[in-house]
């Protein structure tokens, strides 16, 4: 969505915009200090799962070129894609790490930024290496609270364990929408899915006819709140979500996209 890339531009860094590991292999490594991505699936790009492996091999491609390697799991950490973090599926681990979202299961505002030892001790050390970065909310004992609970419940409840269930189910549900005439393709990945509105099995609506935001308003008439992103409708229920709650969602989405549609 280049809306949302244009900003970046101008941060004052040097930065560029990538479609795959293909197009990372052709630029000049020396030049690199670090990549940063949404692992497994990007978020904002609709909804669009990685090939599967293709973390594994930027890792290899990071290790190989001396870069560093952050991870943005603000939406994708804590369970969101059937395991606590995203990266656990795919055996590496990121050389920094960005949390937020549900590190309080949303209850209350507080981010993290992660880092392995190597990079936490190149700021060890007199003023010139001090990482001079703060937020006014940094360590903000509430959150914490709340996130320490968050954690809490994740041991208790056993969630991790209880979302294999609820990810196969929401599978299933998602199955049942595939016929239907106005809509596209699906993507899934762990409790996660992306549902693309479609005028027809191939055409896309034009963008100002906004048929994402419509369906998304007229779910809220059968008791479901999200939003789209473009056409793709988002489907991220909280972990707590019931089997019953699930099929209410899904259900709630396909009245949406056929009173909408028709
Ligand atoms: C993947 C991703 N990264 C970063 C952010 C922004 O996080 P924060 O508000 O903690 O800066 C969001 C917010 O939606 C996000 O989805």
């Amino acid at each position: 969505v280049p809306l949302f890339k244009s900003h970046a531009r101008s941060y004052g860094y040097p930065n560029q915009c990538l479609r795959d590991l293909n197009e990372l292999q052709q630029i000049q490594a020396n030049d690199v200090a670090a990549v940063i991505i949404e692992p497994l699936i990007q978020g904002v790009a609709r909804m669009r799962p990685w090939p599967s492996g293709m973390l594994r091999q930027l890792r290899q491609w990071c290790d190989a070129n001396g870069v560093f390697l952050i991870l943005d799991e603000v939406m994708t950490g804590f369970g969101r894609t059937g395991s606590m973090f995203a990266f656990e599926q795919e055996g590496i681990v990121p050389d920094f790490l960005c949390l937020a979202k549900g590190l309080t299961g949303g209850y209350l505002p507080l981010a993290a930024t992660i880092t392995t030892q190597r990079v936490f001790d190149g700021f060890l050390g007199d003023a010139e290496r001090t990482f001079y970065y703060g937020h006014s909310y940094t360590g903000s004992a509430l959150g914490c609270a709340a996130a320490l609970g968050s954690l809490k419940v994740f041991r208790e409840e056993q969630t991790l364990h209880h979302l294999q269930g609820k990810i196969q189910l929401m599978s299933e549900l998602l199955a049942e929408l595939v016929d239907h005439p106005h809509v596209g393709d699906i993507r899934q990945c762990g409790f996660i899915a992306g549902i693309d509105v479609v005028q027809s099995k191939s055409q896309a609506y034009p963008k100002d006819f906004l048929m994402g935001a419509k369906v998304c308003m007229a779910a809220r008439e059968h008791g479901l709140l999200t939003r789209p992103v473009l056409d793709t409708l988002v489907l991220m229920p909280p972990l707590s979500t019931t089997a019953a709650e699930l099929r209410q969602m899904v259900a709630a989405l396909h009245s949406g996209i056929t009173q909408t549609c028709a």
